[in-house]
């Protein structure tokens, strides 16, 4: 236990994803807000999260929900008011809760005053704080198409790494450098616990804006943003200066975390935790996001970053996301209560998005109520987010308790069950699951800090022990059979399912399908 109370707060703590969207509405509008996430401050504390990040909630024309931002110090109306923040800043320090921001320092929105500037005249102050050629190269957007737009009043193109909506702004600037940092200053100042950075590692493009290499892996029917190989507009070698240099503004502060979105091999990955240490203090490992659902690809993945993790570096893990299909549909409901044990159970930081905790499914999304511009741009290759952003379920209610309105997005028919209320009476819901894997990482800190491992795969069933003031096993049927295995003899801390807790097993041990156990050696 020693140990648990040395560790700052985010090696300890699990991190709850809120889709500002889609939490809680509070005035009927439809679209959840502030005080919305305020009024269900006591439903994390029940679940037992540490942290809060919440998605943009920043004054926002909306083209990409919130990541395309027009002012990086104020609230969006739509979310409520900077009193309103306050607040809830507050109240969740007083319920020993902390808060994390995202911070988008790629791109700003079109309606940004910078941008306006910039767009306004070739000889502007602020022209070179957007990136302009005169030329396009073949870099495309993240969300189809080319990622240059021509501008008629300057005849300029300007770059932008998702929509037209959203310029990208130009980190080779020092004053844009230095404009950016006030805005994590006046955040922290007001004391949020830290951000999320997104998409940390596209943040400066090659200098010589060469062109992309062809993606020999591209198949007709893919996302056009996958033609090219991104090798000359991501993961730049400039681009960890610059993470440094926010890691710096971060430390000005003290406990504050900085966390990075970034998609990239292990390899490279470990690459933002910065040298020495002095980069993002967890770039997302979201390897658990994109591995098919199986023992042995699961296995690989667990040591390949473990044995990648630099001499100091804090491991974390991922879940869910904004971004990503939901677990319970990517991997079945059965699976999604395995999973919750695999990621609890791995060491170092964890990120859940809300709603998994109660096994919500991607909602399927009629033509007509798409929302997202990755959907719209290019229509029915899978692209569009709307189906993991639908309305959080809190009750039986017919608009479950989100809202009083017209919610933004349609809520999930499967909603008479799964949803927060009849789940906290349901002993047996994977709700009371992630509460009891909430509870056994605060009382059992090998869980948090324990080394990992003896690694074992048979049968598709996973196990790895963690080892530190206890001796725990982890042990995970990934197939939709039961299967026998052999165990020492030990006490059941959690099951996936509820009814073996306590139980001392030992022997040949039949497991259920999906059933995964976390048990203690005497
Ligand atoms: C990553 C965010 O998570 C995603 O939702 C957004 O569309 C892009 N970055 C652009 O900001």
């Amino acid at each position: 236990m020693g140990l648990m109370h040395e560790l700052e707060w985010w090696k300890r703590a699990v991190i709850y994803e809120v889709y500002p969207r889609s939490f809680q509405d509070s005035n009927g509008d439809g679209v959840g807000d502030l005080r919305g996430i305020l009024d269900r401050l006591d439903y994390l504390v029940e679940l037992g999260v540490d942290a809060i990040w919440i998605a943009p909630i920043y004054p926002s024309p909306m083209a990409d929900f919130g990541y395309d931002i027009s002012d990086y110090c104020g609230i969006g109306p739509i979310f409520g008011t900077m009193a309103d923040f306050d607040t809830l800043l507050e109240q969740v320090h007083q319920r020993g809760l902390r808060l994390i921001l995202d911070f988008v320092p790629n791109h700003t929105s079109d309606q940004h005053p910078w941008f306006l500037e910039s767009r306004s005249s070739r000889e502007n102050a602020k022209r070179d704080w957007y990136i302009w050629r005169d030329e396009p190269n073949n870099w495309t957007s993240n969300f189809g198409g080319s990622a240059w737009e021509f501008d008629e009043g300057t005849g300029q193109y300007y770059y932008h790494s998702f929509l037209k909506e959203q310029p990208d702004l130009n980190w080779r600037d020092p004053d844009v450098a230095r404009a950016m940092f006030d805005v994590l200053r006046f955040w922290l100042q007001k004391g949020v616990d830290g951000f999320r950075v997104d998409v940390m590692w596209m943040m400066i493009k090659d200098d010589q804006f060469r062109d992309n290499p062809p993606n020999p892996g591209f198949r007709p029917g893919s996302p056009s943003s996958q033609r090219f190989l991104p090798v000359y507009n991501s993961d730049r070698p400039e681009v960890h200066a610059i993470v440094a240099a926010m890691r710096n503004v971060i430390d000005e502060f003290s406990d504050r975390v900085l966390i990075g979105e970034i998609y990239l091999p292990v390899p490279q990955l470990m690459t933002y935790y910065g040298k020495n240490l002095t980069g993002a203090n967890l770039p997302f490992n979201f390897h658990l996001l994109q591995c098919p659902w199986s023992a042995a690809a699961i296995a690989e993945v667990i040591g390949e970053y473990n044995l990648a993790l630099p001499e100091g570096a804090w491991p974390n893990w991922v879940l869910g996301n904004h971004d990503q299909p939901r677990i319970a549909s990517r991997i079945g409901e059965h699976q999604a209560r395995v999973a919750a044990m695999l990621l609890f159970t791995l060491p170092g930081t964890l990120t859940m998005y809300y709603g998994d905790e109660i096994g919500m499914t991607n909602v399927p999304i009629a033509p007509e109520q798409v929302q997202d511009p990755a959907e719209k741009n290019e229509p029915g290759i899978g692209q569009g987010r709307d189906p993991e952003r639908t309305p959080m379920c809190w009750d039986q209610s017919p608009l479950a308790g989100f809202t009083t309105g017209a919610p933004w997005l349609p809520l999930g028919e499967n909603r008479t069950n799964v949803n927060v209320a009849a789940e906290q009476g349901d002993s047996a819901s994977i709700l009371q699951l992630y509460c009891k894997l909430n509870a056994l990482r605060k009382t059992h800190s090998t869980l948090i800090s324990g080394k990992l491992h003896e690694i074992h795969v048979e049968q598709n069933v996973l196990r790895f022990r963690r080892s530190g003031d206890e001796e725990i096993e982890v042990i995970l049927n990934m197939t939709h059979e039961s299967i026998a295995v052999p165990i020492s003899q030990a006490i059941v801390l959690a099951g996936t399912h509820s009814d073996r807790e306590g139980q001392t097993v030992t022997g040949l041990l039949t497991l259920r399908a999906a059933e995964g156990l976390l048990v203690l050696f005497a």
